[in-house]
């Protein structure tokens, strides 16, 4: 069976843009083949330097994956740092990437145009865990042969990146050591409108939490961006981020039913939150009430990631070991 395999980097709370572009089709590829999903703190760790906010953030990602069902019996769920083959693949790794190749990362090149633009050294403030966070990221995947790496459109340039420091090392020892991976770019999952109609991104400050309140999370709605049409006027429904967030909670004979409704007028926007309101906190109730759980009792999620890592580590020593033999460090 085929290996699917991504990393969540903790950096802060799930909110429903998560849920809907990586979180349910992560959970749909793990019916249909062997899954490995990770918390990526040590990825993490460059952005989130304060060591409560990071704790909270891994507990959080765990205990929101769990939450939204992944079951740990089927995949393998653990923490990027209880794997410490992670970290000597990595060095492995970083003698078959070309600091060139790293040079080209976008995020990296992105760091030090800005650098420039502002008037400072381009190296100002960029740490070496920026600059071969690629390489980290390569051996997160390519320790557990993963065929498959289910990413957003941003994370491809890694992707290929992997596959070079692959090829580069097979090359090498005219061998097929690492698997090629694949990217699997999530572009046909639904952009998730955010509070002010942009996409829902924690850098634009306008999400909606997956685990909020009942109470809070109708707060946020009610703060949803609208055009002025008044209560009486027709609205398009194709043209509301209102209806388009209602559509990924709502079943089509309701969706149809609400559609009219707009079009209709004689429904304002008041109503039309109030709609969304009641299909979302209908969907996430049940997990907002299994997050709380978890939450509360970290010892019980520490014993899952814990059960987890153990099985992850005991593919990836296979991995490392190999490799340490073929390229000559195990005498
Ligand atoms: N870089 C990814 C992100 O920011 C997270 C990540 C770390 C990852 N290691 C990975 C994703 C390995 C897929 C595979 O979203």
């Amino acid at each position: 069976m085929k290996i699917v395999l991504t990393g969540v980097k903790p950096t802060g709370i799930l909110h429903i843009g998560n849920y809907f572009g990586a979180i349910k089709p992560a959970l749909l590829l793990a019916e249909e083949y062997e899954a490995r999903y990770f918390i990526a703190d040590y990825h993490a760790l460059n952005v989130v330097k304060n060591a409560s906010e990071l704790r909270g953030a891994i507990r959080g990602i765990a205990a929101g994956w769990l939450a939204a069902g992944l079951d740990p019996e089927k995949v393998i769920f653990y923490r990027q740092s209880s794997v410490p083959e992670t970290f000597e693949l990595a060095t492995i790794l970083a003698a078959f990437a070309s600091k060139g190749l790293l040079n080209r990362a976008h995020a990296y090149k992105a760091a030090v145009q800005r650098n420039i633009e502002r008037g400072d050294d381009g190296d100002a403030g960029i740490n070496m865990g920026l600059f071969t966070y690629p390489v980290l990221m390569a051996a997160d995947i390519l320790l557990f042969g993963a065929d498959l790496v289910p990413v957003g459109r941003d994370q491809v340039q890694h992707i290929e990146m992997a596959q070079d420091m692959a090829k580069s090392l097979n090359f090498n020892y005219k061998k097929d050591l690492l698997k090629i991976p694949e990217a699997l770019v999530r572009d046909e999952v639904a952009v998730v409108p955010g509070l002010d109609g942009r996409k829902m991104s924690k850098s634009y400050g306008n999400t909606i939490p997956m685990f909020s309140s009942s109470a809070a999370l109708r707060k946020l709605i009610m703060r949803i961006v609208t055009n002025s049409q008044g209560v009486d006027e027709p609205k398009n429904p194709d043209d509301s981020q209102i209806f388009t967030l209602y559509k990924l909670f709502a079943a089509e004979p309701e969706r149809e039913a609400l559609a009219a409704r707009y079009r209709a007028g004689g429904m304002g926007w008041g109503e039309a939150k109030e709609e969304l309101f009641r299909v979302m906190d209908a969907e996430l109730a049940p997990l907002r009430e299994r997050y709380d759980a978890f939450m509360s009792e970290p010892e019980r999620l520490d014993a899952i990631l814990r059960a987890g890592a153990e099985k992850a580590r005991h593919i990836a020593s296979r991995t490392v070991e190999h490799l340490r033999s073929a390229i000559g460090i195990a005498l």
